[in-house]
C-alpha cells in the first residue's frame, strides 16, 4: 500500500499537497479539537504570541503583519484586535481551513475583519515583494513546511529591515517527568482523542510524528541566523512542551 500521508514524500510539491489534504479533512472540527487537546492552553499561548507582537512594533510603526499558516485566523483576530494600527495578511495553503474559520471573522466584528486580508498561497513562495510587513507570524504552522529553511528564508525575504519573525510552535518538552508524560500523551493519547473529535487519527498520528522530528530550539536558532536572522531568541513556555522563537532581520 502507498503511504500519502504528509512527510512520506520527498518532494516539496507533493508534501504540500498531502499536508493541504489533510488539513482540509479536519478544518471543520479543527478548533474544537484544538481547545480539547490542549485543554484550552494554546489559547494562553497565541496571547503570548501577540503580546511579543505588540512589543517589539515602534510608537507610531507601521504594522502590516504577515500571518503564516493563519488556519482559522486566532492569531490573525487576535493580532487585529490588539495592536492598535495592525493590518493583517494571513496566509493559508488550505483554503478549507481559511474557510472554516469564516464564521470566526465575522464574529470578531467589523474593526477586526477589515484589518484582515485572508489570502490562499505557500509559504514557501509567497505572493509578497521584498521587505514589503513589518512582522511575521507563524502559530503551529512551521512544522508542516517543507523544507523548513525556504519558509525560514521566504519570511526573511519579505520582512522589512528591523522588522521580526514570530515562531509559536510545540517543543519537545525535555524535563524527565514531564517529558514522559507528554511523550505518552502525544503517541498515544492526542491521536485517539484526535481521532474522536474529527474522525481522522492519521491527521493527530501526524501531528505528533512532527512535533517528535521538530528540532530543538537550539537547532532551529541556528537555522534561523543561517538565513540571515539576528537577536535570535527562544523562549519555553510550559516547560518546553510549547516555545516561542523570534529573530529579527
Ligand atoms: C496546525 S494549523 C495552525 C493554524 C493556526 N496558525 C493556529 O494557530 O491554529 C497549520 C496550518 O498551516 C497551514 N500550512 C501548512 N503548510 C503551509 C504552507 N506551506 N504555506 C501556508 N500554510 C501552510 C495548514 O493549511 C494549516 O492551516
Amino acid at each position: 500500500m502507498t503511504n500519502t500521508s504528509p512527510g512520506a514524500f520527498s518532494s516539496t510539491a507533493k508534501h504540500q499537497v498531502a499536508v493541504s489534504a489533510m488539513f482540509e479533512r479536519i478544518a471543520p472540527r479543527y478548533d474544537t479539537a484544538n481547545r480539547i487537546l490542549s485543554f484550552g492552553v494554546d489559547v494562553f499561548w497565541r496571547r503570548r504570541l501577540v503580546r511579543g507582537v505588540a512589543a517589539a512594533f515602534l510608537p507610531g510603526s507601521r504594522r502590516r503583519i504577515l500571518d503564516l499558516a493563519a488556519g482559522t485566523y486566532d492569531v490573525s483576530i487576535a493580532l487585529a484586535d490588539r495592536i492598535p494600527g495592525a493590518f493583517v495578511l494571513a496566509v493559508d495553503s488550505c483554503l478549507p481551513m481559511l474557510q472554516a474559520g469564516k464564521g470566526k471573522l465575522i464574529r470578531a466584528g467589523g474593526y477586526a475583519k477589515s484589518r484582515i486580508a485572508p489570502i490562499a498561497g505557500d509559504a514557501l513562495h509567497l505572493p509578497m515583494n521584498d521587505a514589503s510587513v513589518d512582522a511575521v507570524t507563524v502559530s503551529f504552522g512551521l512544522r508542516n513546511m517543507f523544507p523548513r529553511k525556504a519558509a525560514l528564508a521566504e519570511a526573511h525575504r519579505v520582512l522589512t529591515p528591523g522588522g521580526v519573525f514570530h515562531i509559536l510552535e510545540f517543543g519537545a518538552a525535555k524535563c524527565r517527568i514531564c517529558g514522559g508524560l507528554y511523550t505518552v500523551y502525544l503517541t498515544r493519547i492526542l491521536p485517539y482523542i484526535g481521532w474522536l473529535v474529527t474522525g481522522d487519527k492519521e491527521a493527530y498520528s501526524y501531528l505528533a510524528r512532527t512535533v517528535r522530528d521538530f528540532p530543538a530550539a537550539a537547532v532551529l536558532t541556528e537555522e534561523l541566523r543561517a538565513v540571515g536572522f539576528q537577536e535570535v531568541t527562544a523562549r519555553r513556555l510550559w516547560g518546553g512542551i510549547a516555545y516561542l522563537h523570534t529573530g529579527k532581520k
